[in-house]
């Protein structure tokens, strides 16, 4: 069994001098357990395996197979962004699986939430089990795992990693960032130059859109949620509430509202934004959003996202209402 405690004396990494230090001694650290053999790792984008291919793709380069799964449920732009950052500008091996589809059509008609998650979990596994088995060679695979996903562990952190897969493809884990927390993690990866966006994202659930496609997911309210997620982010960025609040994203609830565009009348989805803080995302506050930059924001909702007559806030505090919608 691994040892899964930070070791006590490991000091806190805050600067960019301590980061190098760290990735200075990983970098050793895998090509000693790694040497001339093939790692195997799931990109998903986010900062945590966004940091351990960087690294890995410092310490053994081609060695390294990246599979990025895109199951259709991530942000706007986020698939497009890992195969520019990781393929184009640090050539790494990274195999691009178009899955939107395959995840689509399993999720049709699914409308409780925690079944969407599980269809979620399990076609991923499966996808990335397909993939592995199309590879040679491989012995070793790399995963996110940080600190709290240890110290947390239980049946719900399997979002952070491809345990699942079955018992004739098993591998050696590799776990570079398993002590560390996650501002260590963004220190770590700005000095391993990552974007910024990718490195001090808000937090993503695995199942990504789907959560925020309330019941059963739809292709055109799966887009208006991406759509109007992007302008969302864009506003906040604009107005400088990026990085200050800690999480904030749109809901497309599973009904419709009668509204009037150009003097006919509609009848369509309505979009919820939500944004809120929080320390430990047990209880959360809601964020005091400038009136009249919800009002600009709801302006470009309406008259950009496709099939949307009406823009909601969401003022629940968690408790009562947790942060996602499902
Ligand atoms: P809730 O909705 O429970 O969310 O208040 C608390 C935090 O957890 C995130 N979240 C998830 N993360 N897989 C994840 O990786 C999930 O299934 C999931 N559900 C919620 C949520 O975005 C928030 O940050």
């Amino acid at each position: 069994m691994a040892n899964n405690r930070r070791p006590e004396n490991m000091e806190r990494i805050t600067t960019p001098e301590l980061a190098r230090a760290f990735i200075a001694e990983q970098l050793e650290a895998l090509r000693a357990q790694i040497g001339e053999k093939k790692v195997l790792l799931a990109l998903s984008g986010g900062v945590d395996s966004s940091v351990v291919a960087a690294l890995l793709i410092r310490a053994v380069g081609k060695q390294l197979t990246c599979v990025h799964v895109n199951h259709g449920l991530l942000r706007k732009g986020e698939p497009e962004q890992v195969v520019r950052v990781f393929r184009d500008e640090m050539d790494a091996n990274l195999i691009y699986v178009d899955a939107v589809d395959r995840f689509l059509d399993k999720l049709a008609g699914v409308a409780e939430p925690e079944q969407k998650r599980k269809i979620i979990g399990a076609e991923f596994i499966r996808v990335f089990e397909e993939e592995a088995r199309k590879l040679d060679g491989i012995e070793f695979l790399a995963q996110g795992t940080i600190y709290p996903d240890i110290l947390e562990s239980g049946p719900v952190k399997a979002h952070h990693n491809v345990g699942g897969l079955p018992e004739d493809l098993q591998f050696e884990l590799v776990e570079p960032i398993k002590f560390l927390y996650k501002d260590e993690v963004r220190v770590v990866g700005h000095e391993l130059g990552l974007p910024d966006n990718m490195v001090y994202r808000q937090p993503f659930p695995g199942p990504g859109l789907g959560v925020r496609c309330v019941g059963a997911i739809t292709r055109d309210r799966l887009e208006a949620v991406r759509e109007s997620d992007a302008i969302l982010r864009e506003e906040f960025a604009k107005n400088g509430l990026e990085g200050k609040v800690w999480q904030y994203f749109t809901i497309v609830p599973d009904f419709k509202s009668t509204g009037i565009r150009d003097g006919l009348r509609t009848y369509d989805w309505p979009v919820v934004i939500r944004a809120v803080n929080t320390r430990d995302a047990v209880t959360a506050t809601v964020e005091d959003v400038p009136f009249a930059l919800l009002q600009h924001i709801t302006a470009r909702i309406t008259s950009e996202v496709k099939g949307v007559n009406r823009v909601l806030y969401d003022l629940t505090p968690k408790p009562t209402g947790t942060i996602e919608w499902e």
